[in-house]
């Protein structure tokens, strides 16, 4: 199954300047709670801010540039590769939870692909430079909701409905 996982501002702010604009520990768990054990699909400027390869997972990085390399990932030019990739390792493995990761270009371009969502929605609005895509309920049905923080932050699970 691919899945997007994100964290989001109340005004869909995603990132700021190559970073994400807060720190909350009860969502870089869940993060690697959710996606440890899987396969993970992420630009490279997401790559890039992270600096390693995420452990336990097998991490495939999307980029244009051919000579792009790293020790323990993999490279694809594309986010189509990258897909094509992470369903033949899964049939090579049987890991198939495949998880599109980040950021602004990957979310945007891997929506059509995902036929489900993590999204931490954060009751905040931020500063950004990147956006997570806008999405229509009539393809994405909100199946959980579990709050944290006073409420403040809501860990939703959004299944799609209509399969590309
Ligand atoms: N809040 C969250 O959950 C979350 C999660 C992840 C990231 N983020 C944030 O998102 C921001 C980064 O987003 P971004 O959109 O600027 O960058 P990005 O999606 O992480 O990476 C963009 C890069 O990926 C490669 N790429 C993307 N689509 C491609 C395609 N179709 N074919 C080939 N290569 C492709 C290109 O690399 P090359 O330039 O090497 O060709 C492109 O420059 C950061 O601020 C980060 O902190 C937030």
């Amino acid at each position: 199954m691919v899945s997007i996982i994100a964290a989001v501002a109340k005004n869909g702010v995603i990132g700021s300047e190559g970073k994400i604009p807060w720190d909350i520990p009860e969502d870089k768990a869940y993060f690697k709670k959710i996606t440890s054990g899987g396969i993970v699909i992420m630009g490279r400027r997401t790559f890039e801010e992270i600096g390693f390869p995420l452990p336990k997972r097998h991490n495939i990085v999307v980029s244009r540039k051919k000579t792009f390399s790293g020790k323990n990932i993999c490279t694809a030019e594309n986010l189509e590769k990258a897909l094509e990739n992470a369903h033949i390792y899964a049939q090579k493995t049987g890991i198939d939870r495949i998880f599109l990761c980040g950021g602004e270009k990957i979310y945007t371009q891997g929506i059509e692909y995902a036929q489900r969502m993590y999204i931490t929605e954060i009751d905040e609005n931020y500063q950004g430079d990147t956006f997570f895509p806008k999405f229509s309920t009539d393809k994405f049905r909100l199946s959980e909701r579990t709050y944290i923080n006073g409420g403040k932050i809501c860990f939703c699970i959004y299944e799609c409905i209509k399969n590309k």
